[in-house]
């Protein structure tokens, strides 16, 4: 998962060093930052190390088991054969994981716009941004060919037109094919503010290529028994809408929390069990729940520190 693919031998020797003067300096202590990490390797290498770095070898570390409590800001917990990295850190920074790794990325970006604004969609309260078309190439470049990128996107109304096409535009400039959108429907749920009662948002799917095969193609099955066919696509058709309510406000713990039953949902039509997937954006954690409760490994990465420390408590309980 880590990049080291196209490094040559050297720097591969280097980090060899980096990875042991971590587990040097921090094999005995509870927790250690960024910070103080990057500080040994520098102070032991005597040279400019580049944090990104750093930072994947001690995500390597985790992985291997040899940090298994390490690191103010990276949390791990595992459920049965799969594991949750949860990173307090920024997740359009992807330096850290390499080509062609992942098996999905669904993610709900925190987007700055005026329509945002009161209801329920208050985002005064977080850091908010607006992808660009570098956001896709890294997209891209981590996912593996044929899977699925998966962003949680509001309905379009007059004031948000422009950036959802602009998204649309930016994700097939950087190599991915659209494949659908489909609508949530939040139960019983409505907001009544702007012009239309909302009760929706959308989920849009796109491929990177050509989608993988995991749905059974029944047909061929039939004809051939005893061989397993499959066809281009998810796992089974997509529905014409997902319904779940979202939680409610004493249950929650992050006020854009998506439904689990949601995120499970997803997870099973686009992915095999073991497989990786990737949150760039984590609020509440709930994908990672939704990811260990259905075999798959996660990656989290969420920017703000109490947001990352609710979403820890909640990944704690999962063990
Ligand atoms: C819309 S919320 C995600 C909610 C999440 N889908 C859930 O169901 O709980 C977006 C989150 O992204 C976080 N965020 C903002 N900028 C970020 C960045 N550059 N890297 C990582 N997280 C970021 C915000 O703090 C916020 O918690």
């Amino acid at each position: 998962m880590i990049d080291q693919g196209r490094k040559g031998e050297s720097l591969r020797k280097q980090e060899k060093g980096i990875q042991m003067t971590l587990f040097d300096y921090f094999a005995d202590t509870e927790n250690f930052t960024l910070k103080e990490a990057e500080e040994a390797v520098v102070n032991v290498h005597n040279k400019d190390v580049q944090l990104p770095s750093i930072r994947a070898r001690i995500y390597e570390g985790i992985e291997q088991g040899l940090f298994t409590r390490v690191a103010r800001g990276v949390y791990s917990v595992s459920k049965g054969e799969a594991t949750c990295l949860l990173i307090n850190g920024d997740g359009r920074n992807l330096s850290f994981i390499k080509d062609g790794s992942i098996d999905f990325i669904i993610t709900d970006h925190p987007y700055d716009l005026i329509s945002n604004k009161g209801g329920n969609r208050d985002f005064a309260s977080y850091e908010c941004f607006r992808y660009t078309l570098e956001d896709f190439k890294e997209k891209k470049r981590v996912l593996k060919n044929g899977c699925f990128l998966i962003e949680f996107l509001p309905d379009k109304n007059e004031e948000n037109r422009k950036y959802l096409n602009d998204i649309e535009d930016m994700a097939i400039t950087a190599g991915f094919r659209f494949y659908a959108i489909v609508p949530w429907r939040k139960g019983q749920f409505k907001a009544n503010t702007g012009r239309k009662v909302k009760d929706r948002e959308s989920v849009v799917f796109f491929s990177k290529g050509k989608a993988r095969s995991l749905r059974r193609d029944v047909k061929k099955d039939i004809k051939e028994p005893e061989v397993e066919h499959y066809m281009s696509g998810t796992k089974k058709m997509l529905p014409p809408e997902f319904v779940h309510q979202p939680p409610c406000k004493s249950e929650r713990v992050h006020r854009a929390e998506k439904p689990l039953q949601l995120l499970e949902e997803i997870i099973e039509l686009v992915s095999m069990e073991q497989e990786t997937g990737l949150d760039q954006f984590a609020g509440s954690g709930v994908s990672g729940e939704a990811a260990l409760k259905k075999g798959r490994n996660m990656i989290l990465v969420e920017k703000d520190e109490t947001t990352f420390l609710n979403a820890k408590k909640r990944l704690e309980r999962q063990k």
